[in-house]
């Protein structure tokens, strides 16, 4: 039957696949930019294809991203798209495991705890945090203290992996969990992490032992911030024998403490101990892809590298020299270069290349945006899922001129020009192509931190941890990679858009 009727006119186009279930889950597993660019050509900015025998209906362009990402939530939903993989993962009741509103109160619970005061005191932590890596690590030590400044090298992934954690640990962690850094949270980390993988998302339950490993560490991360939760309770009544060595002031469990949902009803122990699982697990890939691609490419272009190395000098004088000043948070803003830099990586690699929503209701496409005819418009029916993809938007040739280079100087005022080529009928205002100038909007082309009601939180600590550490290995690293290896291709068999290995970078100590 389904062979001889007419597909329904007002369906999108759909992919061609010859495999029925399995569908297109090949090309997009193995690169979804180039499949999504490839089916643009020859379907438009909207079109379906199926995945595991789920539909997924793509919408490029920034009217694409807005259609999805600005969609209401009735109609759009994230937790029916996502709370099969993160629900096991983060802990019951928070985040996709509870309504929509609750989600909008739980973000602003940990917002209130991102604030400026905070940001001040971590960018010391973390400044810290990163000179002890560099300095006594195993994979740094020796060739840091090498008399004749001999190249070493690092593992940028695994390295900046580790002072991920470290640095937001001691940050937004608070500083039990980074004095418990140990063997045991390492491996609780990983079989927790162990259940964040594309096949959790496509499989959502198998008789798999990482399923119920998964399942154990959970467990056991829940009752491990529900214990510092009730040891800080102790200590606060004096009723605390223990002489941890506590700072408590500044992390986001201290923040959630003192919330209420709107109803007046305090956070439980478990929900907070949950929304923390949630935020380790949101900022720990999505940061540390982000810092081993940005070093990866200043690694690779020496122009931008000593350019780095000169804003630091100009602004804070030579490290460890007379005048030498710390960097501050408001510092920042100030290192248009060290900025550029980090925001160039995440235009060319989003850590989250597709963002997905499941359709609940009937959900016509804007004209605007693509239509089977001038009369009519095509419907993505109920049951399907839709799909926005900031790597495509980043990438996208009628925006940006030079997609695919990697060059922050586009962001800096006065700088290379070749920014976006932003178009009226895009923004809707005029955008010059100079630094910070990109709405942050749902049509918005650039879109690292997604857009709308489910935007990311992170950014501004994203922008202090990222921004501190490279600072610190800028000022006393000089690096570069290995003769005749470019910046790696991107892996997208991760959840989070990793380098593919080899990814080593050469090093020495700043003379
Ligand atoms: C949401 C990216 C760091 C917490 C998101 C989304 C993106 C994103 C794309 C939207 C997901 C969607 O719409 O489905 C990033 C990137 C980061 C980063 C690129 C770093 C470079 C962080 C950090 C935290 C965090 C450090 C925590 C401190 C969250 C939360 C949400 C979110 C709570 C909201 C989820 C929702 O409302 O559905 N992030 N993130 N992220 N992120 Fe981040």
């Amino acid at each position: 039957r389904q062979l001889i009727l007419p597909r329904d006119p007002n369906l999108p186009p759909e992919v061609f696949h010859v495999l029925p279930i399995i569908g297109s889950a090949i090309q997009y597993g193995d690169d979804p930019i180039n499949f999504f660019f490839k089916c643009r050509e020859k379907y438009g900015d909207v079109f379906t294809f199926v995945l595991l025998g789920r539909k997924i209906t793509v919408a490029l362009g920034p009217k694409g991203s807005d259609m999805i990402l600005g969609g209401k939530p009735n109609v759009v939903s994230a937790e029916e798209a996502y709370t099969h993989l993160t629900t096991p993962v983060f802990g019951k009741k928070v985040v996709y495991d509870c309504p929509n509103d609750s989600l909008m109160q739980q973000k602003k619970f940990v917002k209130f705890g991102l604030n400026t005061e905070n940001f001040r005191v971590y960018m010391g932590m973390i400044e810290e945090e990163t000179y002890q890596f560099i300095s006594t690590d195993s994979a740094f030590v020796d060739t840091f203290n090498a008399p004749d400044r001999a190249w070493g090298s690092f593992n940028a992934v695994k390295s900046f992996a580790e002072l991920t954690i470290l640095t937001a640990s001691r940050t937004l962690q608070g500083s039990e969990v980074r004095s418990k850094l140990d063997k045991t949270f390492a491996q609780r980390y990983n079989d927790l992490d162990g259940g964040f993988k594309p096949i959790n998302f496509l499989f959502p339950s198998l008789p798999l032992p990482s399923y119920r490993r998964r399942d154990k560490a959970q467990q056991a991360m829940s009752r491990f911030y529900q214990d510092i939760i009730q040891r800080r309770r102790q200590r606060a009544l004096g009723a605390s024998d223990d002489n941890e060595d506590v700072e408590v002031e500044h992390d986001i469990l201290a923040a959630l403490d003192q919330q209420k949902y709107r109803d007046g009803r305090s956070l439980s122990d478990e929900e907070m101990a949950h929304i923390m699982i949630a935020l380790l697990m949101a900022g720990q890939h999505t940061s540390s892809a982000t810092s081993a691609w940005t070093l990866l490419h200043i690694a690779d272009n020496v122009a931008v590298q000593q350019g780095l190395y000169e804003e630091q000098v100009k602004h804070f004088g030579l490290p460890g020299g007379k005048g030498f000043k710390p960097m501050e948070y408001e510092d920042l803003k100030d290192l248009p270069l060290l900025d550029a830099v980090i925001r160039e990586t995440l235009r060319i690699h989003p850590p989250i290349h597709s963002i997905f929503r499941k359709v609940l209701q009937d959900l016509p496409v804007p004209q605007s945006l693509a239509a089977p005819s001038e009369s009519g418009a095509f419907v993505i029916p109920k049951g399907h899922f839709v799909l926005a993809s900031p790597s495509v938007a980043g990438m996208d040739p009628n925006i940006w001129q030079n997609p695919t280079e990697w060059d922050p100087y586009r962001w800096v005022s006065g700088g290379s020009g070749a920014g976006a080529a932003f178009k009226d009928e895009i923004s809707g205002e005029k955008v010059d192509y100079g630094f910070g100038m990109i709405s942050k909007g749902t049509e918005s082309p650039y879109q690292p931190f997604g857009a709308g009601r489910h935007r990311c939180i992170g950014e501004s600590f994203a922008y202090v941890q990222l921004g501190s550490i490279i600072a610190t290995v800028i000022r006393n690293l000089e690096m570069r990679l290995p003769a005749g290896r470019g910046v790696p291709p991107q892996n997208y068999h991760t959840m989070i858009v990793m380098p593919k290995s080899p990814c080593d970078i050469e090093f020495r100590r700043r003379a």
